[in-house]
């Protein structure tokens, strides 16, 4: 499929708003590659793909990870719109043809995860730094993720972590190890 076929698949499922938001994510992701010399437009289909399961319902959800034996872990079975990352990396994965390293990136987009490479990073930075996002940080954040990527992927991570933290949340063991890497 091409992009502009993919686009339209993912405009199809998604609210206007997250619509936009997976738009600002591509066109970072876009930019980031440039950077980094990663392939553009795998880059570019992660950032408009990540979140195509992020408004399935939560009955939807379990329903699809059972039928495509997707784990839930302990942590999603609180949580379980975390699984929007794995289920979404499969239909990448079946619908749409996206190729392993495609997948992965979209499976640690939201928690982080060990040894993510640079175009799983680049799309967890991108989600958080798109035009639709507008926290305080930003511009500087923008900056850190086009000279030091780790830097910028720890800086969200502890963003996260925190809020999560503030909210008395569970926080996800893929963030902490995603975390501690970075750190060694
Ligand atoms: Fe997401
Ligand atoms: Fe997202």
């Amino acid at each position: 499929m091409t992009y502009q076929q993919i686009e339209q698949v993912v405009k199809h499922n998604l609210s206007e708003k997250r619509f936009y938001h997976s738009q600002c994510v591509a066109k970072q992701c876009e930019e980031l590659a440039k950077i980094y010399n990663v392939p553009i437009e795998k880059a570019k289909l992660v950032g408009i793909a990540h979140d195509i399961a992020k408004e399935m319902k939560k009955e939807e959800m379990i329903q699809y990870a059972k039928e495509n034996s997707i784990k839930i872990d302990e942590i999603e079975k609180y949580h379980i719109k975390l699984l929007h990352a794995k289920i979404g990396a499969d239909i990448c994965k079946k619908q749409f043809s996206f190729d392993e390293q495609m997948v992965r990136a979209i499976e640690a987009h939201t928690t982080g995860k060990k040894q993510m490479d640079m175009l799983a990073k680049i799309l967890f930075v991108a989600d958080a730094t798109g035009d639709d996002r507008s926290w305080e940080d930003l511009v500087d954040l923008r900056n850190t993720a086009k000279e030091d990527m780790n830097s910028a992927v720890l800086y969200i991570l502890d963003l996260n972590i925190k809020e999560r933290i503030e909210k008395k949340k569970l926080i996800h063991l893929d963030s902490i190890y995603c975390r501690n890497e970075l750190l060694m």
